[in-house]
C-alpha cells in the first residue's frame, strides 16, 4: 500500500475547518496524515486541536520579521522540512508573496467562504449581502500568486435568507465548508486531482470547464 498524503495545514484562528479534517481522518474517509499545524496566531485554536490530536505545530510571529517576504520566506523553508505533501489553507489570513509560495503551486489549496471569482479578500458575506446576491458559497481552490485566485476545484452553495445577516450567513455556510475541505482534500489524496497549468484544474485527467459541486458529502462534475 502507499504511503498516506501528508500534509501541513495553515490556519490562523479557531481552527474549525482543521477539526472537520481531523474528524473525517478520524471517520477513516480521509487517508491522510497531519505532519504540522502551523501559525501566524500563538492564541489560535487550531493550535491547541493539533496539540490534542498530538500533531506537531509551529507559530511564528509575523512581528519578528523585517517585512512579509522575510516572514514568508522563513514559513515556507519551515514548511519544506516538514515532509509534507500538501499544504492546506484553513483560515489562514494572511496574503503570501508570490515568490514564497512558487515552489508549492499546484500543491497548495485554500478554503475561501465566497463563490469565488465573487468576493476576493475580506468580508465576504457582507458584500454578499450588500450585492442583494440570491445565494452564498464556499470555494476550494489552488493557490497562486494572485490573492484568492487560483483555479477553483469545488464549490458548495447556499441560498440567503431574507433575515440573513453577516452572522448568521457565516454560521449557515461554516457546516458547507466542513464538508466541502474533507471532499477536496479526499480526491487530491486518491490522485484525482490536478492543477492543469495555467489555470485549470483536471479531474480524473479530464480538465474541469466548472468547479466541482459538493452534493451531500460527495463532490460531483
Ligand atoms: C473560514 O470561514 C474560512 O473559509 C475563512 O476563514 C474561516 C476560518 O475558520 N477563510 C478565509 O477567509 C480565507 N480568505 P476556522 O478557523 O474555524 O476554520
Amino acid at each position: 500500500m502507499s504511503s498516506p498524503l501528508r500534509i501541513a495545514v495553515l490556519a490562523s484562528g479557531r481552527g474549525s475547518n482543521l477539526a472537520a479534517l481531523l474528524a473525517a481522518h478520524e471517520r477513516g474517509e480521509l487517508p491522510v496524515e497531519f505532519v504540522l499545524v502551523a501559525s501566524d496566531k500563538a492564541n489560535a485554536g487550531a493550535l491547541r486541536l493539533a496539540e490534542a490530536a498530538g500533531i506537531p505545530t509551529l507559530v511564528l510571529n509575523p512581528r519578528a520579521y523585517a517585512d512579509r517576504l522575510a516572514f514568508d520566506l522563513d514559513l515556507f523553508a519551515r514548511l519544506d522540512g516538514c515532509g509534507a505533501d500538501v499544504l492546506v489553507l484553513a483560515g489562514f489570513m494572511r496574503i503570501i508573496d508570490g515568490q514564497a509560495l512558487k515552489p508549492w503551486v499546484g500543491r497548495m489549496i485554500n478554503i475561501h467562504p465566497s463563490l469565488l471569482p465573487k468576493y476576493r479578500g475580506l468580508h465576504t458575506h457582507r458584500r454578499a449581502l450588500e450585492a442583494g446576491d440570491a445565494e452564498h458559497g464556499v470555494s476550494v481552490h489552488y493557490v497562486t500568486a494572485e490573492l484568492d485566485g487560483g483555479p477553483v476545484i469545488a464549490q458548495a452553495r447556499l441560498a440567503i435568507q431574507p433575515g440573513d445577516d453577516e452572522h448568521t450567513l457565516a454560521q449557515r455556510l461554516l457546516p458547507y465548508e466542513h464538508r466541502l475541505l474533507p471532499a477536496v482534500l479526499k480526491l487530491i489524496a486518491d490522485k484525482r486531482l490536478q492543477l492543469a497549468s495555467p489555470d485549470g484544474v483536471a479531474f480524473d485527467g479530464r480538465q474541469l470547464s466548472a468547479p466541482l459541486r459538493l452534493q451531500g458529502d460527495q463532490l460531483i462534475g
